[in-house]
């Protein structure tokens, strides 16, 4: 049964690692286009330079289980972040549509740690600190993301606005 819980885990891992990269490439277009809205650069600069840390600490993880990472997995999900990056950069609110598909990335990268824990657990690997301290800057993320969903919003209005008059 641990054998099972500790294949699983590593197929999780794999996931997760493929998933930051998506979060990585997200971001890094995202930093690029968000000058207007400096406040939210320097969070989205600062959860890139956690999100290159997370990635380490999964390979980190798979190592210690002689697996490694999929560059091919990686590769495919980065270009579906990159696509979908390249549709909101069309849309005039952007930063909107952005704003709320990194709310919904946060929280679903939460779930995938909370997962991973579960399954560490079970599979008897001692995996656990580094999950954990991964899960809590996705919950900073994620509760910073919501702190600043109406302020975001506020400045929108007043950008189109401006540009309005
Ligand atoms: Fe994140």
């Amino acid at each position: 049964m641990a054998n099972k819980a500790r294949d699983l885990l590593i197929v999780g891992l794999r996931n997760a690692h493929a998933m930051e990269r998506q979060a990585q490439e997200l971001m890094e277009r995202q930093s690029e286009r968000t000058s207007d809205y400096p406040e939210v650069k320097q969070r989205l600069l600062q959860h890139l330079e956690e999100t290159r840390l997370q990635m380490k600490r999964l390979e980190r993880g798979l190592e210690s289980l002689g697996a490694s990472h999929s560059t091919l997995k990686d590769t495919a999900l980065s270009l579906g972040a990159n696509l979908a990056t390249m549709a909101h950069t069309m849309a005039g609110d952007e930063i909107l549509k952005n704003t709320f598909a990194n709310n919904a990335f946060e929280h679903y990268e939460i779930a995938a740690y909370k997962s991973l824990l579960a399954l560490c657990q079970k599979a008897g690997v001692n995996l656990q600190a580094d999950l954990q301290e991964s899960l809590e800057e996705e919950e900073r993320m994620a509760q910073w993301i919501d702190d600043h969903l109406r302020a975001v919003t506020l400045q929108y209005l007043s950008h189109e606005e401006r540009q309005a008059a």
